[in-house]
């Protein structure tokens, strides 16, 4: 089951900086396999898809800002590649309004409503019958235009305004209080599978912005309770429901990677804050297993063909 080429999807170094942390980890742990690997960058238009066996995708991170060229680009690619995920599974991750369909399948989720014009803004604020609000994007990478404010503040509005006028839908959830006090733990998955997880402290900082100024993520590694990894669990099991109901592609419905961030709501029960399938980092540099986790779920996945 080796030698088999496989596809990386990255975008260029300039782009990336230092911030693609997993790469280097996942093709020495693919090598080590004796695949063939590559990690191309998803707009080079020498990049020959129909010669790789397999092409994950991995951190072709600028697409927000290519947005069109990109779900282009993807549509062909599926043509000539088997691709993981696969594009359905992609697009339905990119828009949280999927939070919709996994309440609708039982997962415990923090609470959430969409606005789609500025009215709705002030009830959905209102409904929250919290303290402190947050209001972002229902697109959104990095903590992009995501707020947290008091339930009173006009500044929730400015901003909401904000999101509308980029044509972004926008969502209200209130401040759960351990994620802007402590974090929240994110679980990685694997072919359904729990592998690993990190922590990632708060971000946010009150009244709008984030902490010290500018957008960090403070990561170490993550002890989830077995409650945490029943919900994780149970979101893996929704996605193949709602896979099959919209007629997705049986490697659609169960994702080769994801990464399930949870957040204990009044220290009581888990709920889900979203789910990552399309381009999570796992920060193999903090915990270094992943790469042989993913490896081997590679493996496996070729297998089950
Ligand atoms: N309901 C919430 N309560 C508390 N903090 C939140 C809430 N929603 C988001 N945050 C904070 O904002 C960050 C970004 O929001 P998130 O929903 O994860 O969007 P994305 O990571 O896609 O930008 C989270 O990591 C968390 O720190
Ligand atoms: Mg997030």
């Amino acid at each position: 089951m080796t030698g088999e080429r496989i596809a990386l999807v990255t975008t260029d170094a300039e782009f990336l900086g230092d911030e693609e942390r997993d790469i280097e980890a996942l093709v020495s742990a693919l090598k080590t396999r004796r695949f063939e690997v590559e990690t191309p960058i998803w707009y080079d238009q020498q990049v020959d898809w129909s010669g790789f066996d397999l092409a994950v995708m991995r951190s072709p991170w600028d697409y927000p800002g290519r947005y069109a060229e990109f779900m282009h680009w993807l549509d062909q690619v599926t043509q000539q590649v088997r691709v993981l995920n696969p594009p359905e599974l992609i697009k339905w991750d990119m828009d949280k309004r999927y939070l919709q369909d996994l309440a609708n399948a039982g997962v415990p989720c923090a609470p959430f409503e969409f606005c789609t014009r500025p009215a709705q803004v002030g009830e959905a604020i209102a409904n929250c019958k919290a303290a402190s609000v947050i209001v972002k994007p229902t697109v959104s990478v990095a903590s992009a235009n995501t707020g947290w404010f008091a339930s009173d503040d006009p500044s929730a509005l400015t901003l909401a305004r904000q999101i509308f006028a980029l044509g972004k839908t926008v969502m209200v959830q209130p401040a759960i209080e351990h994620v802007t006090r402590h974090g929240e733990n994110a679980l990685i998955y694997f072919n359904g599978e729990f592998a690993a997880s990190f922590h990632k402290g708060p971000i946010l900082t009150f009244g709008g912005g984030y902490i010290g100024g500018h957008y960090i993520e403070d990561i170490s590694r993550g002890h989830p309770t077995a409650a945490e990894i029943a919900v994780g669990d149970q979101v893996m099991a929704a996605i193949q429901t709602i896979g099959r109901g919209r007629g997705f592609s049986s490697d659609a419905q169960t994702p080769l990677y994801a990464r399930i961030d949870v957040a204990m709501a009044a220290g009581t029960q888990p709920q889900i804050l979203e789910v990552e399938a399309f381009e999570p980092a796992y920060f193999a540099d903090i915990i270094p297993e992943v790469a042989e986790i993913f490896a081997q779920a590679v493996i496996d996945r070729l297998a089950a063909r």
